[in-house]
């Protein structure tokens, strides 16, 4: 019966009445249907052998099972089916153990589950993340979770998706033991030779009693299905979940398997899955840039920070955070202890929501220097800029890195719009520049555009990318242009929305429409809560390159000009009396806006929310479309991860290339014609768009061809 571990998917081996069920599926023994063959094979081999008298199930490598096989999703189902594969090791004759370490995840905890006893390594990470991914656990998860923790404890780990270590599984009752040696086979081996000697029975989780008490069950999933409802906002497996967990309490458990089946699969069939799954892997293939595959990054510990305002001090902070030393350099003392007090206030803010210790604060602080002179960045392994947008400011910032950083270190720019490949020209070492264009607030943003001039060696931009890996940013590799992959294209939607406004849509209904597509807030209220400021100043140093004959709404400048940035002012396109957060719609604003329809000689019409986003989102798609094929995006999914982590784009549409997929190419192409009528400059297709049009395909046929 013994097998060679390291062929075999399932392995089995005897080790004196126990069978060994070892799952050797790398990277992370996922549930693919080899595994699932393999795992009821060696069910049946176990009944079968009188010499068996246990199964002790492991996995090999960092994980124990990492759970279904999310790639075989939306491909037709190969048997036999997970909670077929459960339903098989819970039927088991012979006391069936799991023995946990690293994550067990989805199906994989699935499996735990329906095995009669559990052991944790004191590493695990256990979790039903499903709902993550629009879906559901959908091997009997959501009937023998709260049979074994009841409704509550079982709800909150479906609807959190979050992941819960051993000590707290423990307490629970998910698991049985808990590991004490880091040698998971040992540990295993040893708890299930204890349950033989004590003769221990077959204990089913179906059995399992956590319901009894029905009438504190139904109280917690009537005030969960309350509270989901509320904050699910449009998502579909929540309220599932809360379903399936309702017939574990009213229902048999083969009925309860049954509807959980039915409802899983309505969520397998979702849009929402599919974009959730291909956000899932995007965020992964972002890493994959063809300068991080052979390249050996450069060490990085020590960090100088050019400038200490909005941007300066929030990377601060984020690099703090990772453990690295910060050295920040400042115009003068003043502007210093501005950069360090905006540093101090983030972190006593965290201090007084908790999320922070007054110790981490000065451990953190230990490792932050402040100067005035650049010679302080002699140390510097990586340089960040942050000073004004400002071309000929910048350039004297470089120069002054040119002379005191030692050789070797990487010289990063957060401009937003700036050439850096003149940047990079202006100095003696081209090849060190790279653009790292952080997002606001730098220390809680997730994006990192890693901006690849001309010049740069491949080690800088893997370096580059192994800072955002040390700063927990998930990156996207963008090429030079004005705006790179995330701000040029919402330039370009931006002026899809300012027209509407103009032509007839109130920014307040433009607002409501983007907010209803799942967005946490619209255009307007980004504009108010960034600051007007900052995009009038973009408009007036654009303002002799734009072209001419193209439409220039000027309502933006018509209220920047009262000095109404948005909330730091009190008011923007809407008002935040007293400081408020929120703001409530503003008449002066519709009066102002009136005025300029009035000015351009245009008699307003209505639109339907859903106009406004076939707007909204084909201005959006289509220069996403551009950006791709003029290769400053490598694929259509980085747009999307750039969506997604930069601009709020809702995650269960997997992004705007991918939702152009779903609405599909030639639709999103008919409408850009439509509009084109009333303004071809603005709309005009993509040739990208156009071609694969044309050919039948869709973006994510350009995500597999790298
Ligand atoms: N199926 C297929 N591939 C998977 C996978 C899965 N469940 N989980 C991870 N992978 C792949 C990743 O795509 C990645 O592939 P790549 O190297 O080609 O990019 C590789 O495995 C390694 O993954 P990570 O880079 O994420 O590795 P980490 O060590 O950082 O994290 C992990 C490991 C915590 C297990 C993380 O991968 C993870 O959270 N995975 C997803 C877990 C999950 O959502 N499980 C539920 C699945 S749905 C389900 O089980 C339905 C059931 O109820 C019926
Ligand atoms: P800011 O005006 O808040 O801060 C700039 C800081 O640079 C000031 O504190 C100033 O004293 C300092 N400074 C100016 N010249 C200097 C010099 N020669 N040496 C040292 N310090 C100097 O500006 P903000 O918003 O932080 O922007 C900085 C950069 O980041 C700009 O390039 C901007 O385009 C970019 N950016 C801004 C984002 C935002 O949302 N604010 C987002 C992403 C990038």
């Amino acid at each position: 019966m013994s097998q060679d571990p390291s062929t075999e998917v399932v392995a089995r081996e005897l080790r004196g009445n126990i069978l060994l069920v070892m799952i050797n599926n790398p990277p992370v023994n996922a549930l693919g249907v080899a595994v699932r063959c393999g795992i009821v094979a060696a069910i049946d081999a176990a009944d079968a052998d009188p010499a068996v008298q246990a199964v002790l199930i492991i996995g090999t490598g960092r994980n124990f099972i990492a759970g279904a096989d999310i790639r075989e999703f939306g491909k037709p189902p190969l048997p036999p089916s997970l909670p077929d594969v459960c339903n098989r090791i819970e039927a088991c004759s012979k006391p069936v153990v799991a023995a946990i370490h690293g994550a067990a995840l989805g199906g994989g905890l699935e499996i735990a589950l329906a095995a009669h006893y559990r052991l944790a390594a004191t590493d695990v990470k256990l979790g039903l993340p499903e709902v993550q991914l629009g879906l559901m656990p959908g091997a009997g998860g959501t009937q023998r979770t709260p049979r074994l923790i009841g409704a509550k404890a079982a709800l909150d780990l479906m609807l959190s998706g979050r992941h819960m270590g051993a000590e707290e599984a423990h307490a629970l009752g998910l698991v049985d033991r808990l590991g004490h040696s880091n040698d998971i086979l040992a540990d295993g081996l040893a708890y299930t030779q204890e349950l033989l000697a004590t003769h221990a029975p077959v204990r089913r989780t179906r059995d399992a009693q956590a319901l009894s008490d029905r009438q504190a069950n139904r109280a917690s999933i009537e005030a969960v299905r309350a509270e989901t409802g509320k904050k699910s906002r449009g998502l579909f497996s929540p309220l599932k979940i809360v379903e399936a967990v309702e017939a574990a309490l009213d229902k048999s458990f083969d009925e309860g398997l049954r509807i959980e089946r039915e409802l899983f699969l309505q969520c397998l069939d979702s849009a929402q899955r599919a974009g959730l799954i291909h956000a899932f892997f995007a965020e992964r293939e972002v890493l994959k840039a063809p300068e991080t595959r052979n390249t050996k990054p450069r060490a990085i510990a020590h960090v100088g920070v050019v400038g200490g305002g909005t941007m300066g001090a929030g990377i601060a902070v984020a690099v703090l955070d990772a453990g690295l030393s910060v050295t920040m350099i400042e115009r003068d003392e003043a502007a210093l202890a501005r950069g360090h007090a905006h540093i101090e206030k983030v972190y006593n803010g965290l201090i007084a929501k908790g999320r922070m210790t007054t110790d981490a604060k000065a451990a953190n602080l230990a490792r932050f220097v402040g100067s005035t002179s650049y010679d302080a960045l002699a140390p510097a392994d990586i340089v960040i800029e942050a000073v004004f947008e400002d071309m000929a400011v910048k350039q004297a910032v470089f120069a002054e890195l040119d002379r005191v950083c030692k050789p070797g270190a990487v010289l990063a720019t957060n401009t937003s719009y700036l050439d850096i490949d003149v940047i990079a020209a202006s100095i003696s070492r081209p090849a060190d520049v790279v653009g790292l264009h952080f997002f606001s607030p730098a220390n809680i943003m997730k994006l990192l555009e890693i901006v690849v001039p001309a010049k740069v060696s491949a080690d800088v931009v893997a370096t580059a990318f192994e800072l955002a890996k040390k700063l927990h940013k998930v990156p996207v590799r963008a090429g030079v242009c004005d705006g790179f992959i995330g701000n040029r294209i919402l330039a370009a939607y931006r002026m899809a929305a300012d027209y509407m406004m103009e032509d007839g849509a109130s920014p307040y209904q433009i607002d409501q429409a983007v907010r209803d597509f799942g967005y946490p807030m619209g255009p307007f209220q980004v504009s108010d809560l960034a600051g007007g400021d900052i995009g009038w100043a973009t408009r007036k140093r654009k303002a002799a390159t734009r072209d001419p004959r193209a439409r220039y709404v000027q309502i933006a400048d018509r209220i920047c000009e009262r000095g109404w940035f948005g909330q730091k002012t009190g008011r923007g396109y809407y008002l935040y009396p007293e400081g408020a957060r929120t703001g409530t719609p503003d008449p002066e604003i519709e009066a102002i806006i009136d005025a300029e329809r009035a000015r351009a000689g245009i008699t307003p019409r209505s639109f339907t929310n859903e106009e406004i986003m076939r707007r909204y989102m084909a201005a959006m798609i289509n220069e996403g479309a551009n950006v791709v094929h003029q290769r400053i995006a490598l694929r259509p999914l980085d747009v999307d991860v750039t969506f997604l982590y930069g601009y709020g784009f809702p995650r269960h549409r997997g992004g705007p290339m991918k939702y152009a997929d779903t609405l599909g190419l030639p639709k999103v192409l008919a409408d850009i014609r439509e509009f084109a009528k009333e303004d071809p400059l603005f709309w005009q297709p993509s040739p990208l768009l156009v071609e694969l049009v044309e050919r039948g395909a869709n973006f994510d046929s350009l995500n597999k061809s790298e």
